[in-house]
Parts: structure tokens; sequence; C-alpha cells
């Protein structure tokens, strides 16, 4: 989708569709929905006198313009109260906005940008958050569908701003928000992929890409080359399956010794049975989302390669299946892990962890500032958290906080859970350094306390995204227009890019 920004009034636009928004309650539209309700007579005023209009949230009235000015439709959009408004909701009005374009069949249309006028919302984070909302909404996985659904795509949406002096932070705010949903999209696609489709080597293939396309550096690593590093761990969990196990390794600014380092670990589990320690059949397919980990840290890495973001950031993405078989690890295995400790196997279905254990201890390589992992490790943490809040640790409380804060800024929210010492007692082992599962109390803490035992040597924080990453209608509220129901959400590329930026931007601050 082609996203365009321009200086002039929305009321004389030449083209097919404009779209204004009202807060919920006005009775008189001011500022350019204003201007557009005094051009068509005050036909908005009167849909709002005649009860049909209130601008509640993501209302919608389409409006014939009849020759009154060049545009043939008027779409306006309910913004909800004032008082509750925020950049979600913006996110959220432009999506149901561009929903409806594509229903109406038309391909270009034109907007204001909402909440950048008198909500006073800053115009930048206003304007990513409409380019955001409009991609995400019109996001379709079609891919092994043998016919298209015949809808008319969206071709082009432009930002027509009145005050000239915004322009730039129009064109910025809508430029982040492309780069950032279009990888949000790319996330998605890896995620909604079939598991016989959606392997290591896809993963691999789908980095070696992204580097030819984007000037990343990419690197993989086969069992091999595993074995001879010392990644025990990993494949540990690879031995059941016939499928290649893969270790990725993408790099932005790769050269660039004069930056700070970030790394971002993503859980690349491709098909997760359990193991020998099988999951019931129930929903067994949703477990193709189990490398959703690793598919946001190589759509991040697309997006901050596309921003230039000034920092050195690395992707590392342990990917495997983990099924049974007579190669199979088993419970009661002892496993090496890269770290050089030794892991006591109790259940196979606990697999995240042992992948993560070993890329967290090859972070170490890079003396990063930061290390951030993402895994879709627990069901604990959907108990705890529910579908829409990610589960969030750290062994650094300003990384954890600069995390939590990213989260609410992009409305991917994550929340900290307690990694207490006394957790720890639970995962010991008698015959091992540490043992792969607590059991079922606090399991979504005694998992992260199993990874920081292999992230040492640097500031790390993990957010468990297994609830968050593939959403239902039913089990989300409020619903997004932006969010897929049912599908993969793409979640923590948002909230990872936010944290990126805001790393930049506090740097330079510092000085
Ligand atoms: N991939 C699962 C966690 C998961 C559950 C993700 C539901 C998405 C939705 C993970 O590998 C797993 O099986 N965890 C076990 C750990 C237990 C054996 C200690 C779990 O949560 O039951
Ligand atoms: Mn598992
Ligand atoms: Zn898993």
């Amino acid at each position: 989708m082609k996203i365009a920004v321009k200086a002039g009034q929305i009321q004389q636009e030449e083209t097919e569709l404009i779209v204004v928004n009202l807060f919920e309650g006005l009775k008189t539209p001011g500022g350019a929905t204003g201007a557009v309700d005094k051009a068509l007579g005050g036909l908005i005023t009167d849909v709002i006198a005649g009860g049909d209009f209130a601008g509640k949230l993501n209302e919608l009235a389409v409006l014939y313009t009849r020759g009154a000015i060049p545009a043939k439709r008027v779409v306006v959009v309910g913004l909800g109260r004032e008082e509750e408004f925020d950049l979600d909701k913006v996110r959220d009005a432009a999506g149901t906005v561009a929903k409806r374009v594509r229903q109406l069949g038309v391909k270009s249309y034109s907007t204001i940008v909402h909440g950048g006028g008198k909500a006073g919302l800053p115009v930048e984070m206003a304007s990513q958050a409409i380019a955001e909302g409009t991609i995400l909404a019109l996001y379709k996985f079609l891919a092994h569908k043998s016919a298209g659904e015949g809808e008319t795509e969206v071709e082009q949406l432009t930002f027509v701003e009145f005050d000239e002096s915004k322009l730039p932070q129009v064109e910025t705010g809508a430029r982040i928000g492309q780069a950032t949903a279009e990888s949000v999209c790319l996330a998605r696609d890896l995620v909604n992929h079939p598991p016989n489709v959606a392997t290591p080597t896809m993963l691999a293939e789908t980095a070696r890409q992204l580097a030819e396309e984007h000037g990343l550096r990419c690197q993989v690593l086969d069992e091999e080359q595993m074995a001879e590093l010392g990644m025990g761990a990993l494949l540990g969990v690879a031995q059941g399956s016939q499928e290649p196990a893969r270790f990725i390794i993408l790099e932005h600014n790769a050269e660039r010794e004069d930056l700070d380092t970030i790394v971002l670990v993503g859980k690349g589990l491709t098909f997760d049975s359990g193991g020998l320690s099988i999951k019931s059949g129930k929903g067994m397919e949703k477990m193709k989302t189990d490398m959703a980990g690793g598919a946001v840290v190589l759509a991040t890495l697309r997006a901050v390669s596309i921003l230039d973001l000034p920092l050195h950031v690395v992707g590392l993405v342990p990917a495997t299946e983990n099924l049974p078989g007579g190669r199979a690890y088993k419970p009661g295995d002892v496993l090496h892990s890269l770290s050089g400790q030794t892991i006591e196997i109790i259940s196979t279905d606990a697999e995240g962890r042992l992948i993560l254990a070993d890329a967290l201890a090859y972070a170490q390589r890079y003396k990063p500032r930061a290390v951030v992992d993402l895994a879709t490790l627990t069901g604990a943490c959907v108990v705890a958290l529910g579908h829409m809040v990610s589960g969030l640790m750290g062994t650094d409380a300003e990384l954890v906080a600069r995390l939590k804060r990213a989260g609410q800024t992009s409305a991917e929210l994550a929340w900290e859970l307690p990694l207490l010492k006394d957790y720890y007692r639970q995962i010991e082992s008698p015959v091992a350094d540490v043992k792969n599962s607590g059991g079922q109390p606090a399991g979504v803490v005694t998992a992260g306390a199993f990874l920081s035992k292999f992230a040492q040597g640097y500031p790390w924080a993990h957010l468990d995204i297994a609830g968050t990453t593939w959403i239902e209608k039913e089990k989300v509220y409020p619903l997004r227009s932006y969010l897929p129901t049912p599908g993969a959400t793409g979640v923590g590329v948002r909230l990872l890019v936010q944290f990126l930026r805001d790393w930049v931007r506090d740097r330079d601050v510092d000085g």
C-alpha cells in the first residue's frame, strides 16, 4: 500500500473518498470536519441532529456529497469520548475506516490526521498510528486459499494536513508507521503459515532474503556447527525431528562497533507437539504459533533496517520442531548446554526454555547493552494474564521499565511478574545443575527463572507472548479493528520497534 502526505484542505481533495472525524457528544463539528460540514451545507450537523451519528468510537457515517465538493463520499468516523481518547483509539478508528473503504471498493482515499488537531496528540505519533491501524486492519492471510476473496484492495492512502508546519511530522510518522506495520504483517504471515511450510529451513531462508533486501548480515548455523559450539540443549530438542534445526543470526549495523549493541532472541519452535511428554490432540494445531518469538525478531530487524536506527541490533532465532520418536530426547535425560550448565529433562514439553538457553548463552559474545527474548513460553502465562497482556520479567529493573513503557506507547501491553529468588528452589535438580520444569505453581515465573540462569553477563528481560500472539474474537475485549479474528497478531514488533527507537532517543538526550 502506498501512503502519501500533502498539504491542503481536505474538502478540496479530488478523490473518491475523504475521511474526517467526530468526538462523541459533539453537536457541531469543528476543525477540518467543520470545514467539510460547511462545504456540504451542514449535512454532518444534520446527521448528528437527526440522531443517526453520535461519534462513538468506530462508528461510521458514509455520506454522499452530490457534487458539493470534489470527493464523491465523506466518511465520518467516531473517535469516542474526548476524555478517553488516546493513540490506540486513533489506530482503531483508522482500521475501522480502512475496512469499510475496502468494502466500498474504493482504491484510493484521503484522510485528516485524527487527534493531531485540537485533541492535542503528538502529530507524528497520530500519523504513525493511522498508518499502522490502516495497514494492520487490511491484513489478510490467503497464502493457502486456492481462490482469492475477490475484494478490491486499497492501494493508496493520502494524509491531508492543513497546517504546513506539521507536514514533516506527518511524513515521519507515516514512514515509521508503514515500516512497523508492514513488518508486523511479515511476522503474522510467518506465524499463520502452516508448520509444514514454516519450518526451521524456511525461517532461515526468510532471514537470508531479508538480509539481501535490506542490507542486513545473516548467518545460519546447521546442526553440525551447533554441535561444534556445544549447543546441547537446542540439539536435544531437535533430536526427535526429521526437519533439520537452524540457528539464525540476523544483524543490523554489524560492522559498527561504535554503536550500542542490543540482542533480540526469539523462540523459533516451528511445531510443538510436546515431544514424548506429548500434548493432548485438542488444539494442537495452534502449536504452529510456537515460533512467533522468532518471527517477531526477524520482522523487527526488517523494521529496524528500514528505519536505519543507529544501533547494532542482533537477532538470534533458535529454530527446530519438538516431536516424539525413536530418537527423541526423553524425560530423565540430562543435556549439556552451551553455557556449560547441565539440565535435567522433567518434561520434553518444556522445550522452549531449552532452545532459548543456548541462544541466551550465545548472546554473551556480543557484550550487549541489553538482551530481550520473546517466546510463546508457558500456558501458565495465558492463565495469569489472558490474551491482551504479555508477561514480562528480567534481571534489570531499568530494562524492564523501558519495555513496559514501550508496551504502553505501542499499545502492546506487557506486565511484570515477580522473578524472586524464592522461585528458583522449584527448578533445583538432584542430578543436574537445573531442571527444565518447576511444575504448575507459578509456571510462568519458574520458566523465567530458568532462562535467567543462562542470561548471564548482561542486562536481560523476557517477554512471554503465549497468550497474545494468537487471538480469537471471543477472547479479546475490547476488540480492535486492526487485530485479526482469529489469527496471528504479530505482537512484539510494535513494542520492540518502540523500545529501540526510545533507546536511541534517550541515548541522544543523555549525550
Ligand atoms: N509452547 C508451549 C507454551 C504455550 C502454551 C504456548 C499455550 C502457547 C499457548 C510450551 O512449550 C509448553 O508446552 N510449556 C509447558 C511447560 C510445562 C511443561 C512446564 C506448559 O506451559 O504447559
Ligand atoms: Mn512445549
Ligand atoms: Zn513450546
